[in-house]
């Protein structure tokens, strides 16, 4: 196993094991700033197509689902993909974000939700230029992860952590234009704000 799959794979494995302690911890978040975040970005009359990139079990697919969108869930954790799917009736990809493959797939949303950090920095490039591929014209990314200038382990999850000039160069270089950007959570010091969000348009 080289070093990006063993990233992968210990932090997919990680996720599988906690998959129901995961979902009590993080059930009740509440990133409806997030969601619309996205949703402000897009057209307000018609159903979405929504890519829930690391979908964990399934909370925000059901929210984008009770919209009136829809959405379709990916994620590495096969527990993930079978929670999301039973909690909310919407389709799910097992796929890793290293083998993403959305062949077939169109979207005029992508949420990735605290998500995207854990592709490892020699990848994110790659990844990007999928996820770019797989929106429609004037197509949005929505991002939020925690921020910093590092990369490395947390207990056994990898994450590549990026603060908003690093992010900006990444999404561009992939065919983005960054529209907004804010910390998280709202109302906060900047130095208690550990999330950084972004809204970039398919250009
Ligand atoms: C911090 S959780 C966020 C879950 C969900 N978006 C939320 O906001 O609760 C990160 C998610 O990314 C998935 N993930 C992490 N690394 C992955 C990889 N390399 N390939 C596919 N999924 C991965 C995990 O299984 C997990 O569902």
């Amino acid at each position: 196993m080289n070093d990006s799959e063993e990233k992968e794979q210990r932090t997919i494995a990680h996720y599988d094991r906690s998959a129901n302690a995961f979902w009590q911890g993080t059930k009740d978040h509440d990133v409806s700033q997030n969601i619309h975040a996205l949703l402000d970005a897009l057209p307000k009359d018609k159903a979405l197509d929504i890519l829930d990139f690391g979908c964990g079990p399934g909370r925000d697919l059901q929210q984008f689902k009770q919209l009136g969108h829809r959405p379709v869930g990916l994620d590495g954790s096969a527990a993930f993909c079978t929670m999301a799917h039973e909690y909310s009736g919407c389709p799910t990809l097992n796929q890793t974000f290293s083998e993403i493959d959305l062949t077939g797939f169109t979207f005029d949303g992508i949420f990735a939700n605290a998500s995207l950090f854990h592709v490892p920095k020699n990848h994110l490039p790659h990844v990007l230029k999928v996820l770019h591929q797989a929106l429609r014209p004037k197509g949005v990314l929505f991002t939020s992860n925690p921020r910093g200038n590092s990369d490395g382990w947390q207990g056994q999850r990898y994450g590549h952590y990026l603060e908003l000039e690093s992010s900006q160069r990444y999404l561009e270089q992939a065919g983005f234009k960054v529209l907004n950007h804010y910390y998280r959570p709202q109302g906060k010091p900047i130095d208690q704000q550990p999330w950084l969000a972004l809204v970039s348009l398919k250009t």
